[in-house]
């Protein structure tokens, strides 16, 4: 049987009914089925042959089985296609799919993004407490169910050596400077900031480096550590957020958080205290925000439209009445002051 040609409605081993396909990686397929004995939904990786698994084809699977973790997908069976030489991996079914879908045009609210990274770092701190690095952490490795949140793709993982130093993976969306050129390597501190670049794509849809230009300039500019501006992308992000992050994003590994721990930590803390905003689309206009009930404070939204004079008109009402909120009246203003405004009204509103 070969990978690429396994049509919706086979049935694997005379258990695993294969009903929608999830996703296609490096390491394999990923298909929705019906487990006939068990009669539940899970989730089937059919594990790609040519990937190389450095002689270790069970190794994803058997990390899932030692780590267990509530914040580490689970894993419910490892086998063979009979008559054939292809291996899969059967998974809880994580309804809600993977964070880089879920957070798509433009990220979450900050609370909501400060809940699933310290479950994404409670996941990750197992792996690393077991002198592990995962290697491979993105949007598209965390996958939820509601309000549950779990690493997945355990597919990369590699042992620390005794200097705290692995040889270098990542995809380019999240990865560390330290892991691309002709020397890379990882530590713990690489996965720190592939958390931090994964919480960027949380916080605003975008990764911090242009995800469309070609792989050579993403890695030039990741390893020039010429990243993009968080609250240029997403002025809504409090100046506080904005430093965490940045602060794990160095290009020193040395000046980033300690551990990915510290890093949710930070986040979580940086997130309290502050409206949660809300980057949300209407029609014909450029940039909207609707800032949440806070305290005793009322929802508020921020809408930024095109005039007929080449300016911008931004305006804060109130969300419910859309009454005009008093002390801030419409500007007009250049497109270049945009996210400056955008900042100012978000902060102080
Ligand atoms: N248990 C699951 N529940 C729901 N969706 C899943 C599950 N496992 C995987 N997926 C989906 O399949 C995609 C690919 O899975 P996974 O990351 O394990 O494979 P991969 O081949 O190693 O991917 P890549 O090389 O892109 O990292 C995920 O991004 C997710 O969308
Ligand atoms: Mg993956």
């Amino acid at each position: 049987m070969n990978l690429s040609e396994i049509p919706l409605g086979t049935t694997i081993n005379d258990r695993y009914e294969l009903t929608k396909k999830l996703g296609d990686g490096a390491g394999g397929s990923v298909y929705k089925a019906h487990d006939r004995h068990l009669d539940a939904i899970v989730a089937v990786k059919i594990l790609d042959p040519t990937h190389d698994t450095l002689g270790m084809p069970w190794q994803e699977a058997r990390l899932l089985q030692q780590l267990r973790s509530r914040y580490l997908l689970e894993v419910l069976n490892a086998d063979i296609v009979i008559n054939s030489d292809l291996r899969f991996i059967v998974t809880s079914l994580m309804n809600g799919g993977d964070l880089e879908n879920h957070c798509r045009p433009h990220g979450l609210l900050p609370s909501e993004v400060a809940q699933r990274v310290q479950q994404i770092a409670s996941g990750l701190d197992r792996i690393h407490r077991a002198g592990m690095l995962h290697r491979d952490v993105k949007p598209g490795n965390a996958m939820l169910n509601n309000d549950q949140t779990v690493l997945g793709d355990l597919g990369f993982c590699h042992l620390l050596d005794s200097d705290g130093i692995t040889p270098p993976n990542g995809s380019f969306c999240t990865v560390a400077p330290e892991a691309l050129g002709a020397n890379g390597k990882c530590s713990k501190a690489t996965d720190v900031y592939s958390l931090a670049a994964t919480t960027f794509y949380l916080l605003s849809g975008e990764y911090p480096v242009d995800h469309q230009i070609s792989r050579q300039e993403q890695n030039d500019k990741i390893m020039a550590g010429s990243l993009r501006e968080l609250r240029s992308i997403a002025p809504h992000i409090s100046r506080a957020v904005g430093s965490v992050v940045r602060k794990s994003l160095s290009r020193d590994p040395a000046k980033r958080h300690s551990s990915v721990t510290e890093f949710g930590n930070a986040l979580a803390q940086a997130v309290q205290g502050s409206r949660d905003w809300e980057r949300v689309t209407h029609a014909d206009h450029l940039h909207c925000l609707i800032g949440a009930n806070h305290g005793a404070k009322k929802a508020v939204r921020v809408c930024a439209i095109a005039s007929n004079d080449g300016k911008i008109r931004v305006s804060a009402k109130m969300h419910a009445s859309g009454r005009q909120i008093s002390g801030y009246p419409d500007r007009h203003i250049t497109e270049s002051r945009l996210a400056i405004e955008l900042q100012r009204l978000t902060s102080s509103l």
